[in-house]
């Protein structure tokens, strides 16, 4: 653009001398010293801009060089229009090729569910990932676009993508070792479709199960977070340290909700944590800032703050946790990204929302529809005084290193190697990794005697098997939320093995398996496999009143159906009953009628791994991340209750043998 405008001055300045020539005037041609004097010194100032910027992009485009030089280098030259629009990241259907040329947004996100016009195949992702990139190296300073999508529980929007345990799941695993290997496997399938972002890890320690996001943290307890999500941060950034450039296999990961979006009163999502800042600043001593820490440890590139406030003050404009704690006290030298139009959500006109949120430490404005609007109050409120200058300049500057170290400024868009990684997309290998969490994730809460032998014991001795329930045949459901659309749900949604085809699968060469939805059973079955759970749902979708922590209504006839059908066939075969939810639900009129209870969480795509354990030859390795109560009427207070009143204690669960397991 500058280019442009410098040869229409030259050319007008140019022109002018041609008109007089032609006039005949015996002085030589000349244009009045105004003209130079104002062409000559915008010309000069152009020339040096010109100037300036070759010199700018000799250091910011060499990727040779350090990262700080390259951003100090491209920063001198940025316009304030230029600077305001990287700190801004619109919704794809929001955001058109020609926007970016024109405005050379910062960022572009997919939230759940936000698929391209074209469909949700893992072609038509790359293909409109590719063309926002391409058009962003088509502005002024070719600055590239960062992408980011939430692939919380593996690449989850696509179709076709290898799709893990939900965190809850992954927390009855704890197992940090397994979590670099699914690091490796979603920051892959990430990449295939030229996205260089994830909304992830979710740092939450759920306090109170009528939160709907409770799935999405990986414990009740801030050690195991710690343990988890620390080399999860790691595997996923190619370890990368300090200021070092990631491998090309790696994603910029994503610290989430900064904080204390566990603790709100009545489990109520973007609630209110009825504390005192005072009170608060106790609780982050207690453990709750750790896992920030850890992530911070481990070079995590972003943080995103929570919806939550705490004593009335929404996190976002919490200048205390945002920049005082986060960016000075932990030192966390990376970029702060609003959540989802969460600025919204903060006090005052939108003008004084930007300036507050901005100042209180946030980088970059995930201002889904209204991030053009967003870009242009920001350059406002710098003219006005009320941004500072050294608060964008910081707040770009935390926003180029992010670029810089993730290769943007350095990789080809749509390169060989991303086309390589889209080869193994959803690949066998990578749904092996999902098949070993999902094992690792079941925990066995009850192991029950029948007929003198223990029932994972007997279970051995299955010669004909009736599986029943919807959930035993629904990807959706066994997957959850944040799959395929933003709430996840029941049905066919994707490529996977449904719970029972793993168990046909584990046991064809013995014994007979039949499905049935509604429970009516085959007489002469001897096992019967019972999946019960919820329905998919996501954030404030899945906040619940304590009476609606239970089975699916589907699932509670089921279980009575079933009860009936036993009855009525006079017979006692073994009953195995296995949840899929995402946290615990009143299950307490059905485990003294069944012989064993599994918890499996929200497994993903790779059913089978429960097969796996249940009649293979893996055995029970996972523990409770959470508290179960007896009496879910009681959950407000359920770190309050005595142990009389707890159905299963958090790290509760057994192996086949019978024995208590340890939590690691
Ligand atoms: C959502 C969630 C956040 C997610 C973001 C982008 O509202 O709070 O976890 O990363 O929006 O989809």
């Amino acid at each position: 653009m500058k280019g442009k405008k410098l040869i229409k001055v030259l050319s007008a300045v140019l022109a002018s001398a041609l008109f007089l020539t032609s006039c005949g005037k015996a002085e030589e041609a000349s244009v009045s010293s105004e003209t130079w004097i104002s062409a000559g010194s915008e010309l000069a100032e152009e020339a040096v801009d010109e100037q300036a910027l070759e010199e700018a992009k000799k250091i910011y485009l060499n990727k040779d060089l350090p990262v700080a030089e390259r951003v100090e280098a491209l920063l001198s030259v940025m316009t304030l229009e230029e600077k305001a629009y990287q700190c801004v990241q619109g919704e794809q259907d929001n955001v058109s090729v020609e926007d970016v040329k024109r405005t050379g947004i910062g960022s572009v996100l997919s939230g759940g569910g936000s698929d391209p016009v074209e469909g949700n195949l893992p072609e038509h992702w790359q293909k409109r990932v590719n063309e926002l990139k391409a058009a962003a190296l088509e502005t002024r300073l070719g600055i590239p676009l960062l992408y980011g999508i939430d692939a919380v529980h593996g690449n989850n929007n696509i179709y076709g993508a290898t799709v893990f345990p939900h965190n809850i799941g992954l927390g009855a695993a704890n197992d940090p070792e397994l979590m670099e290997e699914i690091a490796h496997v979603v920051a892959r399938e990430v990449r295939a479709i030229g996205v260089q972002y994830s909304f992830a890890p979710c740092l939450a320690n759920p306090q109170n199960e009528r939160w709907g996001r409770t799935y999405e943290g990986f414990s009740e307890k801030t050690a195991d977070v710690v343990r988890l999500a620390g080399p999860f941060v790691a595997a996923l950034q190619g370890n990368v340290k300090g200021d070092e450039y990631m491998p090309e296999d790696a994603i910029i990961a994503c610290a989430k909700h900064f904080i204390g979006e566990g603790y709100t009163a009545e489990g109520v999502n973007q609630g209110n944590v009825e504390m005192s800042a005072a009170e608060f600043d106790e609780l982050l001593g207690m453990g709750v800032v750790d896992p920030y820490k850890a992530c911070i440890d481990n070079n995590v590139l972003t943080v995103m703050p929570s919806y939550n406030s705490i004593d009335g003050l929404k996190c976002h404009e919490n200048k205390h946790l945002l920049t005082d704690v986060l960016k000075e006290q932990l030192g966390f030298k990376g970029m702060v990204i609003s959540d989802y139009n969460a600025i919204g959500q903060c006090s005052g006109t939108y003008d004084e929302e930007v300036a507050n949120c901005m100042n209180a430490g946030v980088d970059m404005f995930m201002e889904a529809q209204e991030w053009d609007r967003c870009a242009q109050t920001i350059i406002k409120l710098v003219k006005k005084g009320e941004i500072s200058e050294e608060r964008l300049d910081d707040a770009v500057s935390r926003i180029l290193r992010v670029k810089f170290m993730s290769n943007m400024f350095d990789e080809e868009v749509g390169s060989a190697h991303e086309n390589e990684l889209f080869g193994e997309f959803g690949s066998e290998e990578n749904r092996e990794v999902a098949r070993r969490a999902v094992r690792e994730s079941l925990v066995l809460l009850k192991n029950g005697n029948v007929d003198g032998k223990l029932a994972m014991e007997k279970i051995k001795e299955a010669t004909n098997i009736t599986v029943c329930g919807s959930g035993a045949f629904d990807i959706g459901r066994q997957c959850g939320g944040w799959t395929i659309s933003w709430q996840g749900e029941a049905g066919n949604i994707t490529l996977g093995t449904p719970i029972v085809q793993g168990i046909y699968d584990e046991v064809k060469e013995y014994a007979k398996v039949s499905h049935s939805v509604r429970g009516e059973l085959d007489a002469a079955s001897d096992v019967i496999v019972t999946v019960v759970g919820e329905n998919p749902y996501a954030e404030s979708a899945g906040d619940v009143k304590p009476s609606d922590l239970k089975p699916i209504s589907g699932d509670v006839k089921l279980l009575e159906t079933i009860e009936e059908q036993i009855a009525a066939n006079g017979n006692d075969p073994l009953k195995v009953l296995i949840v899929i939810a995402g946290r615990p639900i009143d299950i307490n009129d059905y485990v003294d009628k069944y012989d064993a209870v599994v918890m499996a969480f929200l497994p993903g795509t790779e059913g089978e791994g429960i097969a796996d354990v249940l009649f293979g030859d893996y055995d029970f390795t996972g523990t409770l991340p959470i508290t179960w109560v007896k009496d879910f009427k009681k959950i407000d207070e359920k770190h309050e209750l005595p142990e009389s009143e707890i159905l299963f204690p958090y790290g509760f669960g057994l192996n086949k043998t019978g024995e208590l397991l340890v939590r690691k």
